[in-house]
């Protein structure tokens, strides 16, 4: 990139190669705040190295563990946290900043819920305009005095932490695991049990490495097909070295790119394949996506004492694709791929409907309007209907300019357009790739063969 301000993209006649993927990001946040609460010495092996992770690491220091950033390769880092423990964490002197991301916000409110201090959560103009009244509400009723702007709607948060806290059962509004990881990590500092009810399931990162830590946590399937979980309190988080597995959001812009490109075949090494994960790469299927699976023989084991998510290389090849329909319960499970697959959608032939994408509107930039506006620029046949979206797709896409508008998966996915639309694309606010993908330019000139 030669102007920081804009990224210019030409068009790729062919791609091929090898890429190597940053540490997945919801689980190298999970991993440095349940290092931050086991006494004692945890180790995290290649985990995403974003700013976001980086924001995580800052605040598990601020509240007195010992963060270590050991080797890197600029896509991931090891690090080595010394704790404590939770009982031992100290008051934070300043206010934490979580910079972008939500996941530390709302997690780290969760976990200071239960902390017998006084702490603010703060982060960028994008961060202060997400709604966090899903997390105060229900840690309020457990017993924690918390504060937002606006009514307790907007951040800066302000949390002053009870120990312990009721457990409460609480079914959430929206499918979010964000709030169920925020109710669980405070239902450790709860008496008694503590019950989080979802109606569809969310990712389960939290679950399941905090069994992986030595915490039971039981999962109860509802008839109506909701999910219930629920944590014990006053189970002590043990320490442990746990390796991460490649973020598949991030094998999401490789994986159409190179279903949609005339000439592709990419292999992405390692990535996470967690069934509250994956299903991006399973509706890029039933679009017609070639994509092949070959499991990683021993995810597990050799190297650390992890939950061993499945994992998996991934070989995409060019493909013909044809339009799909998705739920509101598909846009749940493939939240954070919903800008990615409308581009997948643009080169499918007929029309792919997008049902009950509402909570598009507050991540990181409101991703449907977002995501419309950068596609309809490169050509695309998009319409908007209150929180759906319906892309017809089958024109080619054309080089013009875009607006990634901050927001990491915004950028990638136009950036990613740009090698299968004609002549020249330019993303604006391009620096917001390392959020998540601090090496995601560099991989898009490689890949261009
Ligand atoms: C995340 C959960 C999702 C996702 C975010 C990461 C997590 O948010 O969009 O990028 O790590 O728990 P919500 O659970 O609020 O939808």
């Amino acid at each position: 990139m030669t102007d920081p301000a804009v990224a210019t993209i030409h068009a790729a006649t062919r791609l091929r190669g090898e890429l190597h993927l940053p540490g997945d990001k919801s689980v190298s946040h999970r991993a440095l705040i349940l290092a931050g609460l086991a006494s004692g010495e945890s180790r995290i092996l290649g985990s995403g190295d974003g700013a976001d992770i980086r924001s995580t690491a800052e605040i598990v220091r601020a509240l007195g563990a010992r963060v270590e950033r050991l080797a890197g390769d600029g896509s991931t880092v090891d690090y080595r946290v010394e704790s404590p423990g939770v009982d031992s964490l100290t008051e934070p002197e300043g206010v934490l900043d979580c910079g972008n991301s939500g996941t530390s916000l709302r997690l780290m409110t969760g976990v200071l819920a239960g902390l017998p201090m006084t702490a603010t959560l703060d982060g960028d103009d994008s961060l202060r305009r997400r709604p966090v009244a899903r997390i105060i509400e229900p840690l309020r009723s457990m017993g924690a005095d918390l504060h937002g702007r606006q009514d307790d709607s907007l951040p800066p948060v302000v949390v002053v932490g009870h120990f312990p806290l009721r457990a409460i059962e609480h079914t959430t509004t929206v499918p979010s695991a964000q709030v169920k990881s925020a109710i669980l990590l405070a239902g450790l500092r709860a008496e008694g049990r503590t019950t989080v009810r979802e109606a569809v399931a969310t990712r389960d990162h939290t679950e399941r490495m905090l069994r992986s830590r030595g915490v039971p946590v039981e999962r109860t399937d509802d008839a109506d097909g909701s999910v219930a979980w629920t944590v014990q309190g006053g189970m002590a988080v043990q320490a442990l070295t746990e390796r991460v597995p490649g973020d598949v959001s991030a094998a999401a812009f490789w994986l159409v790119v190179g279903a949609i490109h005339p000439d592709a075949e990419l292999t992405i090494r390692g990535v996470g394949l967690n069934p509250t994960r994956r299903a991006i790469v399973d509706l890029l299927r039933s679009m017609g996506a070639d994509i092949e699976e070959r499991p990683d023989p021993a995810p597990q084991g050799a190297t650390d004492e992890g939950v061993g998510e499945p994992m998996a290389d991934l070989i995409v090849r060019s493909s013909t694709l044809r339009a799909i329909e998705l739920t509101p319960t598909d846009v749940a499970a493939a939240i954070d791929e919903i800008p990615i697959l409308c581009l997948a959608a643009t080169a499918a032939v007929g029309t792919t409907v997008i049902r009950g994408a509402g909570e598009l509107r507050h991540k990181e930039s409101d991703r449907i309007d977002g995501t419309a506006a950068g596609l309809r620029a490169l050509g695309a046949q998009i319409e908007i209907d209150g929180d759906d979206l319906s892309i017809t797709g089958g024109r080619r896409l054309r080089g013009a300019a875009t607006d990634g508008l901050d927001d990491h998966r915004l950028v990638m996915t136009f950036a990613v357009a740009g090698l299968v639309a004609s002549g020249e694309t330019s993303v604006g606010r391009p620096q917001a790739a390392s959020i998540s993908y601090p090496r995601f330019f560099d991989d898009l000139e490689r890949v261009r063969a």
